[in-house]
C-alpha cells in the first residue's frame, strides 16, 4: 500500500501560533479565556478546557467577564471586541493571524476612503465577521456566482474586493471576473492565504493519483470542507473524517494507494494516528 501524506497537511502558521500562545499563557498560571474555540478541533479544545481555559461564545458573555486574559484566535475579531476588552481592562492576547490582520488594515483604509468593500467569503464565518467589523461602512459579502451576478451598485462606485483567507482560489477568480465585468472602478486584493492555496493544490494533485483520499479535520472547519470538495472532485473515494474513529470500516479493500491531507486545525498526532492505522491495516 502506498501512502501519500501531504506536506501541507495540518496546522498552518497562524493556527500553530495561536495554539502555542494559549499554552504559553497556561504556563503563567493566569485565568485564560479564548474568544470562540481557539481552533476548529474538539480534541484540542477539550484538552485546553481540562487545563482551565474557558471559551467565551459571544459578546454578551464577554461583557460579563471582570478579570483575566482573553486570547483572540487566528480568525481575528472586529474592532468592537478590542474596545470591550480595553473598557473592561482585560488583558488581550492577540493571536490574530498576521494575514488576517492585513485584511483588517486594508478594509479599514479603503472603506475610510469611501470605497464599497466586497468580501468574497462565507458571511457567517467568524473571520468574515471580524473583517466586516473593521469596515467603516457596511460591507457586502459574496460567496456564489449568483450573488455576484445580482450585485448592483451605484454607477462610478469605487469598490475594493478582498477575500476570506481560506476561500477557494478558483472560485475567487470566477467571482472577481463576474464583478469586474460590471464596470465598477474596482481594486481587487487577493487576500487568500498561501497556506490554503498550497494545501488545496497539493491535495488536488495527490487526490488525482490515488485510489482513496482521506481528509482530516473538524466538521465545522470551512477550510477542511473545501479540501474535501476539491479532493472529491478528483477522487470518488474521498473520506472526510474528524478522528481515526470515523475511518473504521470505510476504506474499501483492494486499493493500492491512499492519500492523506488535513485542514489547518488538525493536530499532528491525529494525522500520524491515521497514517499509522492505514499503514498497519492495509
Ligand atoms: Fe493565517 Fe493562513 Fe492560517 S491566514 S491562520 S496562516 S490559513
Amino acid at each position: 500500500m502506498e501512502i501519500r501524506l501531504a506536506k501541507t497537511a495540518g496546522f498552518c502558521f497562524g493556527v500553530k501560533r495561536a495554539v502555542e500562545k494559549v499554552y504559553e499563557q497556561i504556563e503563567k498560571g493566569k485565568k485564560i479565556y479564548t474568544f470562540g474555540p481557539i481552533i476548529h478541533n474538539e480534541a484540542v479544545v477539550a484538552d485546553l478546557e481540562k487545563k482551565g481555559v474557558e471559551v467565551i461564545e459571544d459578546v454578551e458573555s464577554l461583557r460579563k467577564i471582570k478579570e483575566g486574559s482573553v486570547v483572540i484566535r487566528s480568525h481575528g475579531v472586529s474592532r468592537e471586541i478590542y474596545d470591550i476588552l480595553t473598557k473592561q481592562e482585560l488583558e488581550c492576547i492577540d493571536a490574530t493571524c498576521p494575514f488576517v490582520k492585513k485584511i483588517h488594515r486594508i478594509v479599514e483604509k479603503e472603506s475610510g476612503e469611501g470605497k464599497q468593500i466586497i468580501i468574497i467569503g462565507n458571511d457567517s464565518h467568524p473571520e468574515v465577521e471580524g473583517i466586516k467589523g473593521w469596515c467603516q461602512n457596511a460591507a457586502i459579502v459574496i460567496e456564489s456566482a449568483s450573488q455576484a451576478q445580482n450585485l448592483k451598485l451605484p454607477e462610478n462606485q469605487k469598490v475594493c474586493t478582498v477575500s476570506q483567507t481560506t476561500f477557494n482560489y478558483n472560485k475567487f477568480q470566477e467571482l472577481v471576473e463576474i464583478i469586474s465585468k460590471k464596470g465598477y472602478d474596482i481594486n481587487v486584493v487577493n487576500t487568500i492565504c498561501n497556506a490554503t492555496e498550497e494545501r488545496q493544490t497539493e491535495a488536488a494533485a495527490i487526490a488525482e493519483e490515488v485510489d482513496a483520499m482521506i481528509v482530516i479535520g473538524g466538521t465545522h472547519s470551512s477550510n477542511t470542507r473545501k479540501l474535501f470538495e476539491i479532493c472529491k472532485e478528483k477522487c470518488e473515494n474521498t473520506f472526510y473524517i474528524q478522528t481515526l474513529d470515523d475511518l473504521y470500516g470505510k476504506l474499501p479493500g483492494g486499493i493500492g494507494s491512499v492519500g492523506i491531507t488535513a485542514g489547518a486545525s488538525t493536530p499532528n498526532n491525529i494525522i500520524e494516528e491515521v497514517q499509522n492505522y492505514v499503514r498497519i491495516n492495509f
